[in-house]
């Protein structure tokens, strides 16, 4: 087995497929995560995936991740925006954090334009959909590949 990678959907995005679809796509999360476990098996990547709509779950999750995995993949929905409590854990496990978000935020309402994550995060993919994510969990898994070699990610 290669890395262990943790997948987080942060609030509403259980309702992905009905929720705003003209914004968010028809795509449910069940669809998204199949096509990440996906892609993650062709790596040998375990990925384990975590979504809740509660600031302090997301947290507890980040922390226990400190203890297994070797990166996050997170979508922090709306707590991206604001919630440095949400930062403050993914600075302080220390792990290589990607940021996706399925809407282009930069061409939405303004207080979308601030990302509060990206300062702690290796990068950050919008606007793609659930492409977001699959380029997301790529760049993460090449990023610990290259790590591993000891070369430049
Ligand atoms: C989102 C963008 C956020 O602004 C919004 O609050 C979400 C979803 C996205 O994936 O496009 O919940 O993170």
């Amino acid at each position: 087995m290669g890395y262990k990678i943790l997948l987080i959907h942060g609030p509403n995005l259980n309702l992905l497929g009905r929720r705003e679809p003209d914004i968010y796509g028809t795509s449910g999360l069940d669809d998204i995560n199949t096509r990440l476990q996906r892609i993650a098996k062709e790596h040998e990547t375990e990925l384990r995936v975590f979504q809740s709509n509660h600031e302090g779950a997301l947290i507890d999750a980040i922390h226990e991740a400190g203890n297994w995995a070797d990166g996050i993949v997170i979508n922090p929905g709306a707590y991206g925006h604001y919630s440095y409590a949400l930062r403050d854990a993914l600075a302080a496990v220390g792990l290589p954090v990607i940021e996706v978000h399925l809407s282009n935020i930069y061409a939405r309402e303004e207080f979308r334009h601030t990302s509060v994550i990206a300062s702690v995060a290796a990068g950050c993919i919008t606007g793609l959909g659930w492409r977001s994510y699959a380029c997301g969990l790529e760049a993460l898994i090449g990023m610990l590949k290259d790590r591993a070699a000891g070369g430049a990610s």
